[in-house]
């Protein structure tokens, strides 16, 4: 058994740092399949329900302490990270914004988050989970250049809902890992800073999704919500071993998936005292004229988590929400300028978090941090690529980084050759 597992882990090591070293070419592709396909029996397509090596998929146990440490594992719990007290805790606060990044969204973006800082100095994080379809990628390499984190969200993003619930290994390859070979090519971002996943929906497909992470060395999930665990809040995890959070929108992981992370969406409560995922998403809110209804809103639901046990605070919506809404905007505004100016509270990237959870430092020592930098990516002008003709007919235009495509890009062929 233990020489099995050893087997995997060097064939696994050595797939990714195939994948990794043939990616992060702005050129034009030569070799289009090479690059996202890890070496496997498994990729013919749509008959594989299971993992590159299914033998493995062992049904996870409940979490021991003494087995699972930092900075590889953690066991799900609302214990923060290295026995910290709240006090000497960072209260992180991950803004994320989903689906197609365009030429208008883009402009709210700019507004909301560029020159804004942190008050230890550092400009804030902010994460974009980003659906392929109608993308521009010229604005998605800006974003990425302005310090702001590109994460996946599938390159289809299709319905029904139920298609992401029952979605096979297969279909989750071409959505996802796919779509980080897709993004990190048209963008011109590097391969490696695309770490993250939110499925389509939050829907959830099981053990799935969070096997071809673990293939193709995708670090953390951020779609799994939690209504149990909201007071305190539930801390990031991995899935070395059986999670204890509640099963919202089933199918939830329950296999033992190494090298995973959990980043749990903590639920807002709404004025009904139902639980939102989102902040786009709760029933009873504030009237949506009401800025000063929604900034005390917004700031109840903070301070369960920064008056707790500082488990990370997401502030997860959808563009058009806030530009649809310019009062809920003001008071999204008004509670970044208060993030700004607390001195133990940061608005950050994902990825960041859960940097922070696998070596947790006290807050001083964090401020006294010098700020993250990325190596910046050009992106040479070009006009949008088009018209491209997509799978269903459709022509779409397509702003790039690159060559361009000879058919819109989609599921199984992410290049559009
Ligand atoms: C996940 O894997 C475990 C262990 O093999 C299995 O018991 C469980 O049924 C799987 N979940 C789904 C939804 O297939
Ligand atoms: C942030 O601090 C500035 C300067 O002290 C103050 O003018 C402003 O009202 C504060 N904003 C919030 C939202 O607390
Ligand atoms: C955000 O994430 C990117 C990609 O991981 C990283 O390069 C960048 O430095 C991060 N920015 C901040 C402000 O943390
Ligand atoms: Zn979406």
């Amino acid at each position: 058994m233990r020489s099995v597992v050893l087997v995997f882990v060097v064939v696994l090591g050595l797939a990714i740092t195939i994948v990794q070293a043939q990616v992060p070419t702005p050129e034009p592709l030569q070799t289009p399949s090479t690059s996202t396909q890890v070496p496997s029996e498994t990729t013919t397509e749509g008959t594989t329900t299971t993992g590159l090596y299914p033998d493995e998929l062992k049904l996870a146990e409940e979490c021991d302490e003494e087995l699972c440490k930092l900075p590889n594992c953690r066991c799900s719990s609302t214990d923060i990270p290295g026995g910290l007290l709240p006090r000497d805790t960072p209260q992180f606060v991950t803004i994320t914004f989903d689906d197609a990044v365009n030429v208008i969204n883009t402009v709210t973006y700019r507004n909301l988050l560029n020159g804004r800082k942190n008050s230890n100095g550092c400009p804030v994080g902010a994460t974009f989970y980003v659906s392929h379809e109608y993308t521009n990628y010229r604005l998605v390499n800006e974003l990425y250049n302005q310090g702001y984190e590109i994460a996946l969200h599938s390159i289809s993003h299709r319905t029904p809902q139920d298609y992401w619930a029952t979605a096979t290994y297969n279909d989750i390859k071409q959505e996802i890992a796919d779509q980080r070979v897709q993004i990190s090519h048209f963008a011109n971002i590097p391969f490696e800073s695309v770490k993250g996943v939110r499925l389509p929906f939050l829907q959830l497909s099981g053990n799935v999704s969070f096997q071809v992470m673990a293939d193709y060395g995708l670090e953390y999930d951020c779609s799994w919500p939690t209504s149990s665990y909201t007071d305190p809040g539930l801390w990031p995890y991995s899935l070395d071993y059986a999670s204890v959070q509640d099963c919202m929108i089933p199918p939830c992981p329950t296999a033992s998936i190494p090298k995973t992370w959990v980043l749990p969406m903590v639920s807002w409560i709404d004025l009904g005292g139902f639980p939102c995922a989102m902040a786009d998403s709760c029933h009873f809110t504030p009237d949506l004229e009401d800025e000063e209804g929604w900034y005390k809103f917004i700031v109840s639901n903070f301070e369960r988590h920064y008056l707790g046990n500082r488990a990370p605070f997401g502030f997860y919506i959808h563009e058009w929400y806030l530009s649809s809404n310019p009062a809920v905007q003001a008071a999204f505004v008004r509670f970044m300028d208060l993030v700004s100016n607390l001195s133990d509270a940061f608005m950050v990237n994902s990825s960041e978090v859960l940097d922070w959870v696998k070596n947790p430092i006290p807050v001083n020592e964090y401020k006294a941090k010098s700020c993250r930098t990325w190596s910046s990516t050009s992106c040479a002008f070009q006009p949008d690529c088009g018209p491209l003709v997509g799978p269903n007919g459709m022509s779409y235009w397509m702003g790039a980084c690159n060559v361009c495509p000879t058919v819109y890009p989609w599921t199984g062929n992410p290049f559009g050759q």
